[in-house]
């Protein structure tokens, strides 16, 4: 049977130009993305734009642009960005399409039908940068506790009965005990709830670029009831018989950074409970950038634009130091001294020179061609040994946990263990003395490398490629059953070229 696994990014506001906090939480998604499918999961992965609201509206007016052109235009740089952080998403998402109008607007007539909506008056602060309202009681300095402004708001306004949903949301907490990850987090949003929920507003009538709300065309949805129905609708619903809501819904994992958190494991599974509809199965909060050392903001003008990493270092590089540098969950510092640091000797030094120097010694002392195991001593098993047993623990780290920097850790303690085992073994001073030996020792890193460039591939997609590329590996044998496989004595090779050079600055000239 089938194993399906869906995995959802935030959709993005189109009002700002990417930059790395989108960046990483598209690729913290694409890791987790192609680990799954290469374990033999049907993997749909979704990202895309949160394309309505008075924040977007605003943004359009400033640029003299209708917000369907504005919209258009940015949607597409987000497109863009996904596909050149060579991310394997299989749908892409845009709030302003019809399926998810449609989709929007029967969620919120079952949640009508249900009882769950009625019409008021709000009387209240909004912050538009936030697309949230806040009570008085929230409000720092006169500002939104994000330090967003605020303004007074007063409209009819629909409201959604959440304070209803505290007691089931409690429980529901409970009884999923992975539905919000990590720990830490989990344990806010279950104080938050228990401080007591009030109702909430859902629709807007000061201005018009939104979802309808059905059967009163004055209003218009709130944007978050809106933007979360995205991952519903991506997945066919309403349809609830399509083919893609049976396999994929509920959502495995929404990945989120912790500012939207509440909004996802709150509001999101109140309004799919009351509509009588599954929650996902797990929310999970990743944490903030700094830029060496500075809260990332508009006001510093120091935003990380990801074009600039990916031109300056490499994309698989960036890759691998976003995942790498910080415990996934917790904030994290970008820094260019700990970017050049890891390059150089985590993917250079490390990685890279075990594959350089293991194959240009194949290539060299067993006639361009991968050499036949002969008899498999102690070591030799034990480092085959200990680059196998890695998969179940990728599993638990990247598939069952998310702790993906946990996952790079465990692939590279074997890259280490490979290290040594050719410093101990020695191989160039086996040719004249015992060239059997020889050859068995450099089939076992041949094969150690295969392995390890298996696990690489989804931090590292392009550069695990050329690895297996170089040791002739069919594109069929690159899923996780290969491992059972072996790398074939007697395949000719290619000269050996490096796959993961050192970062050297080039003003100077220095290597660092
Ligand atoms: N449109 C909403 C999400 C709706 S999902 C139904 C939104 N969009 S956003 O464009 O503002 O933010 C998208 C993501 O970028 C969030 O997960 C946010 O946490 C993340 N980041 C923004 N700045 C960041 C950093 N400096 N560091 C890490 N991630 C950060 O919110």
């Amino acid at each position: 049977m089938t194993k399906n696994f869906y995995i959802t990014t935030p959709i993005y506001y189109v009002n700002d130009a990417p930059h790395i906090g989108h960046a990483y939480t598209t690729i913290a998604c694409d890791v987790i993305a192609r680990f799954m499918k290469l374990d033999g999961y049907d993997v749909k992965f979704l990202t895309g734009t949160d394309e309505h609201g008075q924040k977007v509206e605003q943004s359009a007016g400033k640029m003299g642009l209708d917000p369907q052109t504005f919209t258009d235009q940015v949607s597409q740089k987000f497109r863009d960005l996904a596909d050149d952080l060579n991310c394997a998403h299989n749908d892409f998402i845009r709030t302003t399409e019809g399926r998810h109008k449609k989709a929007a607007q029967d969620l919120w007539k079952r949640l009508e039908a249900n009882g769950q909506i009625y019409l008021g008056h709000y009387d209240g602060w909004y912050a538009v940068r936030d697309e949230a309202f806040y009570a008085e009681s929230e409000l720092v300095d006169g500002k939104a506790p994000t330090g967003a402004p605020v303004e007074w708001v007063e409209e009819p306004s629909y409201f959604f009965k959440l304070s209803e949903w505290q007691e089931p949301l409690l429980k529901f907490y409970e009884d999923n005990p992975d539905f919000i990850a990590p720990t830490g987090r989990r344990n806010e949003v279950i104080s938050f709830v228990k401080g007591g929920l009030k109702d909430l507003s859902v629709s807007r009538t000061t201005f018009k670029w939104g979802v309808p709300v059905p059967g009163n065309p004055d209003h218009i949805m709130y944007v978050w009831l809106d933007a979360l129905t995205n991952y519903m609708t991506a997945v066919g619903f309403p349809d609830e018989n399509s083919d893609e809501y049976k396999k994929y819904w509920p959502a495995d994992i929404h990945m989120v950074g912790k500012d939207i958190l509440r909004f996802h494991a709150v509001y999101w599974p109140a309004f799919l409970l009351a509509a009588g509809l599954t929650p996902p199965k797990k929310i999970y909060a990743h944490g903030w950038w700094t830029n060496e050392g500075q809260k990332i903001s508009k006001s510093l003008g120091n935003a990380i634009n990801p074009y600039d990493l990916i031109n300056e270092y490499g994309l698989d590089q960036m890759r691998y130091f976003m995942v790498r540098e910080v415990p996934f969950g917790n904030d994290g510092n970008f820094s260019h001294t700990s970017m050049i640091n890891r390059i150089n000797s985590e993917l250079a030094n490390d990685l890279g020179n075990l594959a350089q120097r293991s194959l240009s010694m194949v290539f060299k002392n067993c006639e361009g061609k991968i050499p036949e195991s002969g008899d498999l001593q102690k070591d030799d098993l034990a480092l085959l040994n200990a680059a196998k047993d890695v998969l179940p623990k990728l599993r638990n780290f990247i598939g069952k946990d998310q702790a993906l920097h946990k996952g790079c850790e465990a692939i590279w303690s074997v890259v280490g263990a490979a290290n040594k085992y050719v410093d101990t073994q020695a191989p160039w001073g086996l040719k004249k003395t015992d060239p059997k030996r020889m050859e068995t020792v450099l089939y076992t890193l041949t094969e150690t490398i295969r392995i390890l460039a298996l696990y690489v591939q989804p931090i590292m997609p392009e550069s695990a490629s050329k690895l297996l590329d170089q040791l002739k590996v069919p594109e069929s044998d690159r899923t996780f059953d290969a491992l059972e496989k072996s790398v074939v004595g007697g395949t000719p090779l290619d000269k050996p070229e490096p796959v993961f050079p050192r970062y050297i600055k080039e003003e100077n000239n220095v290597s660092r």
